[in-house]
C-alpha cells in the first residue's frame, strides 16, 4: 500500500488577495449587455441587484484584489483546505498517473460555495443591506449563503429548484438551521413562478427559473440585494483562493501538473481552481485543462457561444457564454448544481479559444466514479464533483494504456453526504443496487 500524503498549509498561507485573470488574458472579454438596450451595461446598471463593492469587482482589471481581513478570518475556519495525493485511487486504477485532489469538501457547508458566500455577505453588509435573495440548485449554494448571511448579520431568502427541494430535505434543514427562508421554484410567491405553474403545475424547475424568481423578489423588496452563486466574474474571482492554494501546495510537494480537472455548472469551482494556472497555460500549451459536465446539460460541449440571458424570465443582463438557450429545461439529473443552461463567460471564452477542453459524462459513469472514490479515498463526493472524478479516471486509464506517468490534479468541489438519495436513485435505475 502506497503511503497517503497530503499538504496542509498554515492559516497565514491563506491568500491575501483574489486573483483576477482578466489582467493576464490574451484577449478582451465581451461586455455584459443591458437587457433593455442591448448596449454594454455600465456599473450603475447593476446597482438594483448588487452592492457597489461587488460591482467594482465585476468590472475591475486589477490583477490582485485584496481580501478584507474579516473575510480572511472567516476563511480561517476551514481554509487552507488540504491537497491530497490520491494514492489509493492510483493503486486501484493500477495507473502510472499521479493523482492529486484539492479538498473543498471541508468547508462548513461541504463545498467551495462558502468561499464566495462569505465575500458576498460581507460586501452587502458593509453597504447597509439587510437581506439577500438567491436561487439554489442542489442546495449547496443556498446553504453556503445562509451560513454566510448569518455570520455577517443578514437575512437570507432562497428559491430552491423544485426537484431538489423535493428530493433534498436535509439541505433545506441546513438552510433553516442557519436561519434562512427556503421556497421551491417555480414559486407561488412570484409573478414569473405563478405563470410557469399555471401551464405546468408539476414543473421540476431549473436554475434559470430560480434566478428569475430571486431577481423578481429582490427588486420588489426593501433594502435587499440579489446574490449569485456562480457564473459572474466576481464569483469566480472569490473562488481563486482555491487555485492559489493549490499552486503553493504543489510547489511544496514538488509536483508539476500535466492535467487539471474540475466540474462545471456555472463555472465557479472550475474557474477558482484553474484561473490561477492560466498564466502557466499561456506559457506552456502542454498543460491540459479539462472541464467536466453532464451529458444531460452539456453547455460547454454542445452549447452555442453567443449572448444569452442568465435566467429563464429574461430579467438579468445578457452574457456572452456557451448556452443551450435560456429556455432549456434540463432533465432532473442527480447533479442538481450542474443543471444550468449556460456557463461563466470567462470559462466559455477559454473553451472557445481552446485553452480548455470540455468532457461530458453519463450518469452511470458518475455513479461508478463516486463509488470508486468513496471506497478508495474515503470521501463520498458530491454528484457534481463526481463528474470531475469520472474524467480523472478516464485520463488515468489513458495514461495506463499509453504508459504515460502524467500528473493529474482535480478539484473535489464538495462532499455528497446530503446527496445520498440521488445516488441511490441512479443505482436503482441502473439495477446496481440490491
Ligand atoms: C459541490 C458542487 N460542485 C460544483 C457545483 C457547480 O457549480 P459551479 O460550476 O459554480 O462550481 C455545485 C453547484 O451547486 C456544487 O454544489
Amino acid at each position: 500500500m502506497k503511503k497517503r500524503e497530503q499538504c496542509i498549509l498554515s492559516p497565514e498561507e491563506i491568500p491575501y488577495y483574489w486573483y483576477n485573470v482578466k489582467a493576464d488574458l490574451p484577449f478582451t472579454l465581451d461586455p455584459i449587455l443591458h437587457p433593455g438596450t442591448n448596449q454594454p451595461a455600465k456599473p450603475e446598471d447593476l446597482k438594483p441587484i448588487f452592492p457597489d463593492g461587488l460591482i467594482e469587482q465585476e468590472f475591475t482589471l486589477q490583477r490582485e484584489v485584496p481580501i478584507p481581513e474579516a473575510i480572511r478570518d472567516e476563511y480561517a475556519v476551514y481554509r487552507p483546505s488540504p491537497l491530497v495525493h490520491a494514492t489509493r485511487l492510483e493503486e486501484y486504477l493500477d495507473t502510472p498517473a499521479k493523482i492529486y485532489f484539492k479538498d473543498e469538501s471541508v468547508s462548513p457547508c461541504g463545498s467551495h460555495k462558502v468561499n464566495t458566500a462569505l465575500a458576498q455577505a460581507y460586501f452587502n453588509k458593509r453597504e447597509g443591506i439587510e437581506k439577500l435573495v438567491t436561487e439554489t440548485g442542489a442546495g449547496q449554494w443556498g446553504s453556503a449563503l445562509a451560513y454566510a448571511g448569518k455570520k455577517f448579520g443578514l437575512t437570507v431568502e432562497v428559491y430552491m429548484v423544485r426537484v431538489s427541494y423535493l428530493t433534498k430535505p436535509a439541505r433545506q434543514q441546513m438552510m433553516h438551521l442557519f436561519g434562512a427562508e427556503v421556497y421551491p421554484s417555480p414559486s407561488e410567491r412570484t409573478e414569473h413562478g405563478r405563470a410557469v405553474l399555471e401551464t405546468d403545475p408539476n414543473c421540476n424547475g431549473s436554475l434559470g427559473m430560480a434566478i428569475t424568481d430571486a431577481v423578481e423578489v429582490t427588486v420588489k423588496s426593501k433594502n435587499a440585494k440579489y446574490s449569485l452563486g456562480s457564473v459572474l466574474d466576481h464569483v469566480l474571482l472569490h473562488q481563486t483562493v482555491i487555485g492559489q492554494e493549490v499552486k503553493k501546495q504543489l510547489k511544496k510537494m514538488n509536483v508539476k501538473p500535466d492535467i487539471l480537472v474540475a466540474c462545471v455548472g456555472g463555472g465557479s469551482n472550475f474557474g477558482g481552481f484553474v484561473l490561477p494556472f492560466i498564466p502557466d497555460r499561456l506559457k506552456d500549451p502542454h498543460l491540459e485543462i479539462i472541464a467536466s459536465e453532464p451529458e444531460a446539460c452539456p453547455s460547454l460541449m454542445k452549447g452555442e457561444f453567443r449572448y444569452d440571458f442568465g435566467d429563464t424570465g429574461h430579467l438579468t443582463p445578457l452574457l456572452k457564454m456557451c448556452t443551450l438557450g435560456s429556455d432549456f429545461l434540463p432533465p432532473p439529473i442527480h447533479a442538481g448544481g450542474l443543471r444550468y443552461h449556460g456557463a461563466s463567460p470567462i470559462v466559455s471564452r477559454l473553451v472557445a479559444e481552446k485553452y480548455v477542453r470540455p468532457d461530458d459524462l453519463a450518469q452511470d459513469e458518475i455513479l461508478q466514479a463516486a463509488q470508486i472514490f468513496s471506497l478508495t479515498e474515503g470521501i463520498i463526493p458530491a454528484p457534481e464533483s463526481a463528474h470531475a472524478i469520472a474524467t480523472v479516471i478516464k485520463e488515468a486509464k489513458k495514461c495506463k494504456a499509453n504508459r504515460e506517468p502524467k500528473t493529474i490534479v482535480f478539484n473535489l468541489s464538495g462532499h455528497g453526504h446530503l446527496d445520498l438519495a440521488s445516488y441511490d436513485f441512479i443505482a436503482k435505475i441502473n439495477g446496481n443496487s440490491k
